[in-house]
């Protein structure tokens, strides 16, 4: 696939010595520019994002298992990142081998979705992008709408399937790839490494500890903190036009009572690097000018803010909103994506778990406060304000990705390949190492520590985090719905079987069997595609006997250079794979290990045959293909059936408008919000548009200067407790950059009048304010 041959190698490292050469006289030395390096035409490279926000009303939320917890609203919005590498090939302009990788603003891969995206990839592409080379990765938000997944405990607290969901995610992945793919250009990947500080703890560290003392004696903590990053750069512009980080930490800085949709700390930290990238090499769609303010100009500013009123719901059109976007997607985005990896007991939560009654550390052992599991809870760095703690954390992460993105410099060349199987884990035969017993894995179960949750999210009352017993109550209820088989318990031990999922067939398959495993290569850069959530420990073991693995049999291909990486909840979600030995302690982790004690062992297993044959340039066999359940699923949701006004009121009218600030002005952290008479936000997702905005007078133009994506906008939706019609409110917290003037807040939206009627937009702005 390479180009062979030293001379036509010389000379395009000549050409782009020139090349670099003039890129350099005309823009000049620039953090953001990496210039001198460009490697000819070896990789091409193209990024794509869309937005898959989805429904921001009454679906349960994805992560917590709370069936009190129903999106109210859009703190900010969900993406879909996918970046695609492929080798440049001569022969053809769409390049050789290559892969898709892309990062989901989304609580995990689900197996149907990748299912129906490959479908539609098949139809637009042939066979260019299949199972084998696309990664649909999940960046573990807790806070994205659910039920997009095809296992029926998966859909229990959304009430089954939620079809807007699911295709709102399988659109975003399409169009994303689609994106990707039709950019695709020659460029530069460059890869860097560095420890991110304080943006997770170990949360089973009593389960950590059962690991060998000798084990653990390798390693500085009892969490991985390296991040790392690749760095996408143009060819011909030696411009950078993506990054994408790897790194493990749990999306739970935002809490089970949490109603509004947001990407939690890596959308967030998502959000300040694109954000950054783009403000700092001014491609800002909108500069805003502004006259210094003096007081005789404010209290000018001021009279005429008071000027200007509500305007009132008037009717728009369907794409409205998205022409007061901020950050419109033409397709040339800059795309910064924070992506998963070993994340099984890492939480953001690095202030540690405390008693609510006591303000006490919990107990060691079982997370609980005096055997109650519910009164122990993590607190972020920003408690009490999980927003605050968001915002921390994603920074944490930000920081660190614009450090490594500024120092990157060393280029990664190379081969691109890659291997993928479908694995059955219900009955995989296992040869432990050390010339061990054959040992099986098991169907899947859940243990009662599953029930239990975990500090990020207190479960079910009456169960504990290690608990390996299960009382006559519990057993009764679950034999009602499946007495699990003595076949099952016995493998299972020490885990007891609370739910033998992999047992449960009626109406459809409660949890997976068949999961898909993954390697990508990239140079010397080698990503691990995991259906699931593996612990700290469970990911080193990996990494580990992977890269061993491809250096015994590579042929000096690889080396202690070899770079793995782990690409968490991957393809499809199976949830926890704890160590053996953390799975005798039966914490959370341990109890949502689906298959048995020797999981982790066959999942090293399973990959070292990939790795094996990636480094001996052999095929391996596809494996089972993994159930489409899209036909069977049960859907009890209720959408929205029709939606008018009060009388004498329009959709977009002011129901409460700005609070004006007894000082006449706004300023830096105070919240002005309004909120409008309002529709079900399910009529139309405004994908790639938005619900809300700030806008600021210029001279006499509105220009938008936030908008639903921003950190600092929230859109909450609720419902009028007397005509239960909705209600939408914005809120700004205005950030310390605002510079001073007139602004007001506009709301958009859609409403169908009765259920088969076609869509009808509306938007409304409230009173002007101003900000000094
Ligand atoms: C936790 O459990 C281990 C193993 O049973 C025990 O040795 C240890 O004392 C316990 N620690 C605490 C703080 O209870
Ligand atoms: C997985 O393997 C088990 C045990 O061999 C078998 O009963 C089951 O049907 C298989 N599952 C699927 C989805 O093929
Ligand atoms: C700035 O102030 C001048 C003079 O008061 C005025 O003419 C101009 O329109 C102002 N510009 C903006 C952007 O408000
Ligand atoms: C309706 O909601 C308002 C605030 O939104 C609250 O003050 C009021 O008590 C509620 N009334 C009822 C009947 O629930």
């Amino acid at each position: 696939m390479m180009m062979d041959g030293g001379k036509m190698k010389e000379q395009s490292h000549l050409l782009s010595l020139l090349v670099a050469v003039v890129a350099l006289c005309i823009i000049g030395f620039g953090d953001f520019l990496t210039i001198g390096y460009v490697n000819g035409d070896q990789y091409l490279i193209g990024m794509g994002s869309y937005d898959m926000t989805g429904p921001a009303a009454k679906v349960n939320m994805m992560g917590y298992a709370n069936l009190d917890q129903n999106t109210a609203g859009i703190h900010f919005r969900l993406r879909a990142r996918t970046f695609i590498v492929a080798a440049a090939d001569q022969s053809s302009h769409q390049g050789g081998a290559r892969f898709a990788f892309v990062n989901l603003d989304a609580g995990m891969a689900s197996q149907l979705v990748t299912i129906k995206v490959l479908e539609r990839l098949k139809s637009r592409f042939g066979n260019l992008y299949t199972e084998e080379n696309v990664a649909i990765s999940g960046i573990h938000t807790h806070a994205g709408p659910g039920g997009y997944l095809q296992y029926l405990i998966y859909s229990i607290t959304s009430l089954g399937f939620v079809k807007q969901s699911f295709d709102a995610i399988v659109t975003a992945i399409e169009q994303s790839i689609v994106q990707a793919h039709n950019n695709l250009k020659p460029g530069s990947i460059f890869i860097n490494r560095g420890d991110v500080e304080n943006a997770g703890i170990n949360r089973s560290p009593s389960a950590y500890l059962l690991n060998p003392p000798e084990e653990r004696a390798r390693y500085a903590a009892n969490v991985d903190k390296e991040m790392t990053l690749l760095k996408f750069v143009d060819g011909a512009s030696g411009k950078s036009i993506g990054a994408f980080s790897w790194y493990a930490t749990h999306g739970t800085s935002m809490s089970k009572d949490n109603k509004l949709i947001s990407g939690d700390n890596k959308g967030a930290a998502a959000r300040f690097f694109e954000d950054w990238f783009t403000s700092s090499t001014k491609y800002s769609s909108s500069t805003i000018i502004t006259n210094s303010s003096t007081s005789s100009d404010m209290e000018k500013l001021i009279e005429k803010a008071q000027e200007i009123k509500a305007t009132g719901g008037k009717p728009c059109g369907k794409t409205t909103s998205q022409g007061f976007k901020v950050r419109k997607n033409d397709g040339s985005l800059f795309v910064g994506a924070f992506c998963q990896s070993n994340v099984g007991d890492v939480t953001p939560n690095v202030l540690g778990a405390f008693c609510t009654d006591s303000g006490k550390p919990c107990d060691f052992n079982h997370s609980s406060c005096h055997g109650n599991d519910q009164l122990c809870v993590g607190r972020g760095p920003g408690y009490p304000d999980e927003i605050l703690s968001t915002k921390i954390v994603g920074e944490r992460q930000f920081r660190k990705g614009v450090d490594l993105f500024k120092s990157a410099i060393e280029e990664l060349s190379g081969k691109i390949d890659y291997r993928h199987v479908n694995v059955n884990f219900t009955n995989v035969e296992v040869e432990l190492l050390n010339g061990g017993d054959k040992v099986k894995t098991c169907p899947a179960a859940l243990g009662p520590g599953f029930a239990a949750g975990t500090t990020d999210g207190p479960g079910v009352f009456g169960f504990q985090q290690g608990d390996t017993e299960i009382n006559e109550l519990w057993k009764k209820l679950r034999d009602v719905l499946k007495k699990p088989s003595q076949y099952q318990e016995d493998c299972q031990k020490p885990k007891a079987v609370l739910l033998s999922s992999g047992e449960m067939f009626e109406p459809y398959a409660w949890a997976p069997a068949i999961l898909p495993i993954q390697m990508l290569r990239l140079g010397k850069l080698v990503i691990l595609s995991v259906p699931g959530e593996f612990t700290t420990m469970a990911g080193r073991r990996l990494r580990e006997a992977v890269k061993e693995t491809l250096i015994t049999n590579g042929n000096g291909e690889f080396d202690d250079d070899t770079h793995v990486v782990i690409a968490g909840l991957t393809n499809t979600y199976s949830q926890y794979i704890a160590t053996f030995e953390e799975y005798k302690h039966q914490r959370y982790e341990a109890a949502s290990t689906l298959y048995g004690p020797h999981t982790l062992s066959a999942y090293i297993q399973e990959f070292n045959i990939l790795a094996k044959a990636m480094a001996k340039g052999e095929k391996v066999a596809k494996g089972p293909s993994p159930p489409d359940l899209y036909s069977k699923q049960l859907s009890l949701s209720i959408n929205p059936i029709g939606d008018t006004p009060p009388p004498k009121i329009k959709f977009g009218d002011i129901k409460e408008d700005i609070t004006q600030p007894t000082s006449g002005s706004f300023t830096k952290g105070d919240r002005p919000s309004a909120t409008f008479w309002s529709s079900d936000p399910r009529y139309d997702l405004l994908t790639e548009g938005t619900y809300a905005i700030v806008e600021m007078l210029q001279v006499k133009r509105w220009i938008p200067v936030y908008d639903d994506d921003d950190f600092c906008l929230y859109y909450k939706w609720k419902q009028d407790n007397t005509s239960w019609n909705s209600l939408a409110t914005i809120e700004w917290e205005v950030p310390k950059e605002t510079s001073s003037g007139v602004y007001r807040l506009r709301h958009f939206g859609s409403y169908k009048k009765t259920k088969n009627a076609p869509n009808e937009y509306f938007t409304g702005a409230s009173s002007a304010f101003t900000v000094s």
